[in-house]
């Protein structure tokens, strides 16, 4: 060998190939294959799954989503079906603005689409619900586009395996990764690729504890290499979320319970609550305003907490009971109110807290 020879490379860390091969040669052996929404490439089936599955847990939708396509197995009839029954069906799965923007895309392909999905990336992002990296994973999975995702798991693998640092959900950081997950796209087997980042980020490269042991990034990922697992990706600067508290009725008659619809749009928009008692007002009061009955304040339950995205709301169930018949016919007033029988609330769609509320009462558990 002439003494300037280089001696033999090994690949370089940011190969695409070698990233993209060695995840597909995984993912044949070691992949999940055999989830609900796999196996076929129906656009419908596999976009449910994509919105299900964006904060939400791979063995917490499964019941969800086989229940949704029994319900409505096509987009024509989930576009036919009133948005409160689409939002029953969401019901516990929590970030209900997924249900009703699931409900509003399938009107718009309906109306706008012929009832058919647009096979561009662009076009599918356009659509209500569907950011970037949804749209690239059912372009991808529905229709084989050679597309891009970067979702939390994709984005914690690529800050690992290629040591980058900064918080991925800044913008400039987000746009690099962007760039390298685009760059990383094998030439063929987009499905299967996509399918495996998804699954090697849920199963080995996970938040906690890596099975760095195990996975095929290993001997070129920087994380590993320099023991930065723990600190890549980089947190995120922690905002403390602040706290509210919410006073709510829970009035209970003839073996149902008093539910108050929400209005569309905002907090819980179109879910059953529990109605909620102004903070400054006796709760007698409030009923006999309110709802025109007459009622009589009973013990506080325990307290409820929930996190939502900007704050955290402590709920505070107070047990009310009824003093008088109720007035006939149809009270309280106001198509907002309704009694629900507490025999039936399986379909109904109430956010997680509030049943957790009603499954709790007392004499229920
Ligand atoms: N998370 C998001 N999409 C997914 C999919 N198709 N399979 C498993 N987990 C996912």
């Amino acid at each position: 060998m002439p003494a300037f020879a280089a001696a033999p490379l090994e690949p370089p860390l940011s190969d695409p190939a070698n990233f993209a091969t060695r995840l597909l040669a995984w993912h044949r052996i070691a992949g999940r294959h055999d989830l609900p929404w796999q196996g076929g490439c129906d656009p419908y089936r596999i976009w449910l799954s994509e919105i299900m599955l964006q904060q939400t847990q791979v063995d917490t939708v499964i019941p969800y989503y086989q229940r949704f396509l029994d319900r409505c197995p096509d987009l024509a009839s989930l576009a036919a079906a009133p948005v409160e029954d689409v939002l029953g069906l969401w019901s516990g799965l929590g970030y209900y603005a997924r249900a009703r923007n699931l409900h509003r895309c399938a009107q718009v392909l309906v109306a706008e689409h012929g009832g058919r999905f647009p096979q561009a990336p662009e076009a599918l992002a356009g659509l209500p619900g569907i950011g970037r990296s949804t749209a690239a994973a059912i372009a991808a999975f529905a229709f084989g586009v050679r597309a891009a995702i970067l979702d939390g798991n994709v984005k914690r693998v690529l800050c690992r395996v290629f040591g980058i640092e900064g918080d991925p959900g800044h913008r400039a950081v987000e746009m690099r990764l962007w760039r390298l997950a685009e760059s990383l796209l094998p030439a063929s087997e987009i499905g299967s690729y996509i399918q495996a980042q998804m699954d090697l980020g849920a199963t080995l490269c996970t938040r906690g504890l890596p099975a760095c042991g195990r996975c095929p990034l290993a001997e070129i990922c920087v994380a590993r290499r320099e023991g930065l697992q723990a600190s890549l990706p980089t947190p995120r600067a922690r905002k403390l979320r602040p706290r509210r508290s919410s006073r709510v009725a829970v009035l209970c008659h003839a073996g149902a319970v008093l539910l108050q619809r929400r209005p569309l749009v905002g907090l819980w928009g179109g879910l059953l609550t529990l109605p909620e008692i102004p903070a400054d007002e006796l709760s007698v009061t409030w009923a006999a305003r309110t709802l025109g009955l007459s009622v009589s304040p009973g013990p506080q339950l325990p307290p409820v907490d929930h996190a939502f995205t900007h704050f955290q709301l402590q709920i505070l169930p107070e047990l009310l009971s009824l003093t008088a018949q109720l007035p006939q016919p149809g009270v309280p007033p106001g198509g907002e109110f309704a009694w629900q029988p507490l025999a039936d609330l399986g379909p109904a769609a109430l956010p997680a807290p509030v049943r957790r509320i009603l499954k709790n009462l007392p004499g229920r558990a």
